[in-house]
């Protein structure tokens, strides 16, 4: 492909379980782009808040422990990889209860602004592709692209029980959409970076596509916003 990519700065915002972060990677590694997985720092917080004993609704606790979490994001072979005081977090970030701390912890206003200097940095360097909740809306609001990309819960929630049964894993649709319904709505009701599309995205219901066919349509609105930004140079 002979148009050029490599500059645009691009949001990808949507609620959990959606598979941004899928399209995301597979999409900046076509375009040449950088992903950063910004829900990964949340985790990170929410990780360090787990195993060291601070409860997940303990609110003073948190924001007290905030300058031990000792965080550095590098990108090793193009991987984006969280140190946490020193060792990758790895999987660690994945769990269940690490999610759970995540949701917690990132509807607290100082822990948004504790990880917003990290993400505006990433975002001026220019040549990323950021997925999370409120990039679009905070973190990149000038972004060349913005896309809301979403499902139904209960598509999501079809999708994470399948996976999650694959696992050998012992659970049922009917709680995996409960507790997506809830993330959702903490994620959106929160007073402080609400999980909504910003203005001037495009929102992009995936239900019934296949994933090529997501990265297809992704690709095809970064080529026409590289086109367009080259024109106007
Ligand atoms: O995308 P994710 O599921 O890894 O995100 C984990 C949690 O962090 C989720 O509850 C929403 C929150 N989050 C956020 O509030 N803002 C972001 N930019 C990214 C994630």
């Amino acid at each position: 492909m002979n148009i050029d990519m490599t500059g645009l700065t691009v949001a990808i915002d949507g609620p959990s379980g959606a598979g941004k972060s899928t399209v995301a990677k597979k999409a900046a590694a076509v375009a040449g782009l950088v992903y950063v997985d910004t829900g990964a720092l949340y985790r990170t917080v929410g990780l360090y808040m787990l195993e060291h004993g601070i409860g997940d609704e303990d609110e003073e606790g948190i924001v007290a422990a905030l300058p031990r979490v000792d965080i550095r994001l590098a990108f090793e072979n193009g991987v984006q990889q969280v140190y946490l005081c020193g060792e990758a977090v790895g999987d660690r970030i994945r769990t269940e209860d690490a999610s759970r701390y995540a949701s917690a912890v990132s509807k607290l206003p100082p822990v948004r602004d504790f990880l917003l200097d990290m993400q505006r940095k990433l975002a001026e360097a220019g040549g990323v592709v950021m997925d999370g909740r409120d990039i679009g809306t905070v973190i990149m609001p000038d972004a060349d692209v913005k896309i809301f990309y979403t499902a139904t819960a209960e598509t999501r929630a079809e999708r994470r029980f399948r996976e999650q049964r694959e696992r050998g894993m012992d659970v049922t649709y009917e709680d995996i959409l409960a507790s997506i319904v809830a993330r959702d709505k903490q994620d959106s009701e929160r007073e402080t970076a609400p999980l909504k599309p910003a203005e001037d995205a495009i929102v992009f219901y995936n239900d019934p596509y296949p994933i090529d066919a997501c990265v297809c349509w992704v690709l095809g609105v970064l080529t026409r916003a590289a086109w367009e930004k080259a024109r106007k140079q």
